[in-house]
């Protein structure tokens, strides 16, 4: 029972990010971390979440959904804030949770992060899809329907007739894509990163600036649609519901914390990547959804590529392209920022023995973890090509919030044990805040579906039984005792 909670100390945990074959270099500046932040920050849930919630749950009132949603990160950010400049380590909450709740508890949160970054990966892999296929129709260019949609699901073909999808080959393609990227480099990766944020940011600023003259005010009322009878369909409970939906939009803000170990300064810069990250894509998506409910009936806005129909209203057809080859740079960065999380956090679970040692090893001239690179590449293209992204989202939302309450936790806990270790950045208020960081995401999950609910319990009992079949007897802080 005692292995079960062993905790690994503080300063073992910043110790070994200078252990000689295990450090990576330290190439990343603040810009380059704000950057990753945005990069997997605005993605899929702007981009196609938007509409979906607009017409089933929300209505115009997504506004307040997003407002709710980002209280809940803000309470966390400060969390992640906090942890990342005190641990500027690799492995994100999976770290933290060694160094509070112990072994056990932190290989649960590994496992559930998978949830995050890899699901999460292949999440927007989906959406990346639906922005491509929209945009080879509007050059003219038509993919077999049987291949751009999940497997199993019902397509319609070109001549009409009825077909069974195959799989959905441009979403496993972009992570094939992008695996290869960042085997390549951390500092490439970066640098392209954040040229696509740039063009991201452009696109989504001039939707609002320019959407902003075509607003019809009409659309807005009701603002609150009247609930239908049924939990989460408009109505009060439909802005919960929608604020559980719409939070995996803000998702990616804590995968900044990953790049701890590869930044220069990650005391200072950790903080402001994180807040700053997560305050601008607040305001900028605030914008967004009150921009274009205002330029679409919100019923209408339930399509794979709403913010591209927001922008068919204005009648500009270059803007339209413009949108949409925004949107699919902007979802490329997302998956960019959860992959390389994903393989930072295995090779970390690796260099404590909870993973098998191969998935921890550099390349010997690239200096990236690639093995790990190519197996997640492997599967999330797998995921992408054969689930569809509602079944995706709610998942990754589920279990992104199961994370950020343990990241909360840790910080109260760690204040706690550790009261007079020197805190770069200190969240205010010490209990409160995380306390309230912890309501507000058990309020977001209580507007998941059971289903949802039941996935997760599923994915941690595997989880279980691959700690008790492996990990147990591998952990290296077990060894060293
Ligand atoms: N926040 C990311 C997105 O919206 C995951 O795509």
């Amino acid at each position: 029972m005692n292995n079960l909670l062993a905790r690994k100390p503080v300063a073992d945990i910043v110790a070994s990010a200078e252990i000689p074959g295990r450090r990576v270099p330290r190439v990343l500046g603040p810009v380059s971390i704000a950057a990753m932040g945005v990069g997997a920050i605005i993605g899929a849930g702007i981009f196609v979440l938007t509409g979906t919630v607009a017409a089933l749950n929300a209505g115009p009132a997504i506004v307040l959904s997003f407002v709710l949603a980002a209280i809940a990160c803000a309470f966390v950010g400060l969390c992640y804030a906090e942890l990342s400049a005190f641990l500027p380590v690799t492995g994100s909450t999976y770290t933290y949770t060694y160094a509070t709740l112990g072994e056990l508890a932190a290989w649960v949160i590994g496992w559930d992060l998978i949830l995050e970054y890899a699901i999460g990966g292949a999440a927007v892999a989906v959406g990346w899809s639906g922005y491509f296929n929209s945009l080879l129709g509007m050059l003219g260019v038509a993919l077999p329907p049987q291949w751009v949609a999940a497997t199993g699901q019902a397509v319609v073909l070109a001549d009409g007739t009825k077909a069974t999808a195959i799989a959905n080959l441009p979403a496993a393609a972009i992570v094939g894509l992008i695996t290869v990227l960042l085997i390549g480099g951390t500092k490439e990766s970066a640098r392209l990163n954040n040229i696509m944020v740039a063009i991201k940011l452009t696109v989504v600023v001039s939707f609002i600036g320019l959407g902003a003259f075509y607003v019809n005010t009409a659309n807005w009322r009701p603002f609150i649609p009247t609930n239908t009878g049924d939990f989460g369909s408009f109505g009060f409970s439909g802005i919960l519901r929608g604020a559980s939906i719409v939070f995996f939009a803000y998702i990616g803000f804590d995968a900044v914390s990953n790049c701890a170990q590869e930044a220069k300064r990650p005391q200072r810069d950790m903080p402001i990547g994180i807040l700053g990250s997560l305050g601008l894509s607040t305001v900028l998506y605030i914008l967004v959804a009150g921009v274009l409910t205002g330029l679409v009936p919100y019923a209408e806005l339930n399509v794979p590529d709403p913010v591209a129909k927001g922008v068919r209203v204005m009648g500009h057809e270059w803007f339209s392209l413009f949108i949409e080859l925004g949107a699919l740079i902007g979802l490329t960065t997302v998956i960019l920022v959860l992959l390389y999380g994903q393989s930072r956090i295995f090779a970390t679970m690796a260099g404590d023995g909870l993973l098998p040692p191969v998935v921890g090893r550099l390349h010997p001239t690239l200096r990236t973890p690639w093995i790990s690179q190519i197996m997640i590449g492997i599967v999330v293209a797998g995921v992408a090509a054969a689930v569809p992204l509602d079944v995706l989202d709610e998942m990754v939302g589920v279990g992104t919030l199961f994370a950020f309450i343990l990241v909360c936790a840790a910080v109260i806990y760690l204040r706690t044990i550790e009261p007079y270790q020197h805190r770069p950045f200190r969240v205010p208020y010490v209990p409160w805040v995380p306390l309230l960081g912890i309501l507000s995401c058990l309020g977001l999950m209580s507007g998941m579906t059971p289903e949802t609910w039941l996935r997760l319990v599923v994915w941690l009992v595997v989880g279980l039984v691959v700690y008790f079949g492996y990990s147990r007897f591998h952990a290296r802080l077990r060894a060293k005792r």
